[in-house]
């Protein structure tokens, strides 16, 4: 990552030679870090810069500060749930995967980390959309709820659904609260501890005659199960790619992923890609 090794005073604003919108790099403080179900973590930054330029579908490097800077792996990609921009405030949730995470989870309030954010192209759900399903699985919850909440916000009328997978209960997250945003939720376990027990997919394919646009963000293979769902039905939508990152600002070519057009950077051309840009054969 490029400017890593300099020393931090506050904020920063840096421009991606590729990318158009300001990404900052910042010290947040941390406001809250709880544990939501076991190995899932509800982290809130203090970070005006970022709650007031952030977009759903976006997402911020994370780091703690004083960790090897010269291991760019331990800085790590997280997608942004959920916005307060008047107490400016920005929450992430994570699952413990690794040392990057697991040095997340191990901070404390009052202490700080070093985001680099926002990035990315976010979600962009057409005017003409009237009911959209989000296919979330695992992680690829949060920036789901992050668009939901937006939307409910600036298309009241805008139906929305949610379909829901994990590999048992304790994957699903905040249903309460995707139940208040008056989102009707699907769930699906491979345990059938909660919901259809079977693959998230399984349930979206009877609902696609409701739906006219698609916005998912999780593993592989669901995102292409996704895809064919998508381009069988004919109806448009979006993928959000997961990818293994470096710098995070467009510079290491760490994160190609395939798409119509040839090999693309997830983390600042994407990660949200069209549904049928994507080429996952590749
Ligand atoms: Fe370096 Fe995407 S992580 S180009």
């Amino acid at each position: 990552m490029h400017n890593a090794t300099r020393k931090m005073t506050g904020i920063e604003q840096i421009m991606s030679t590729h990318h158009a919108r300001p990404i900052f790099r910042i010290q947040a403080t941390v406001t809250t870090l709880r544990e939501l179900s076991p190995g899932y973590f509800l982290l809130i930054l203090h970070a005006p810069e970022l709650a007031h330029a952030a977009q759903p579908g976006q997402f911020a490097q994370l780091r703690v500060v004083g960790q090897d800077v010269l291991d760019p792996l331990l800085a790590r990609p997280i997608s942004i749930h959920h916005v307060d921009t008047a107490a400016g405030d920005v929450s992430f949730i994570f699952k413990v995967v690794g040392r990057g995470t697991a040095l997340l989870a191990a901070a404390k309030p009052g202490e700080e980390l070093i985001v680099l954010g926002p990035v990315g192209n976010g979600f962009h759900i057409p005017d003409t959309a009237t009911s959209l399903a989000l296919i979330g699985g695992g992680v690829g919850m949060p920036p789901l709820y992050y668009l939901a909440e937006t939307l409910r916000r600036t298309r009241p009328a805008l139906g929305i659904s949610l379909f829901y997978g994990g590999r048992t209960s304790a994957d699903l997250l905040l249903l309460p609260e995707w139940d208040a945003l008056g989102v009707s939720v699907y769930p699906a376990t491979d345990d059938g501890s909660l919901g259809y027990h079977g693959l998230v997919t399984a349930v979206l394919t009877p609902q696609l005659v409701t739906i006219d646009f698609l916005a998912a963000c999780g593993p592989r293979p669901m995102l292409q199960a996704v895809q064919g769902l998508g381009l069988a039905a004919k109806i448009p939508g979006q993928l959000s790619l997961e990818a293994r990152m470096a710098c995070g600002v467009g510079a290491c070519l760490g994160c190609m992923c395939g798409t119509v057009s040839g090999g693309r950077r997830v983390c600042i051309d994407g990660p949200v890609f069209a549904l049928d840009e994507v080429v996952f054969d590749v």
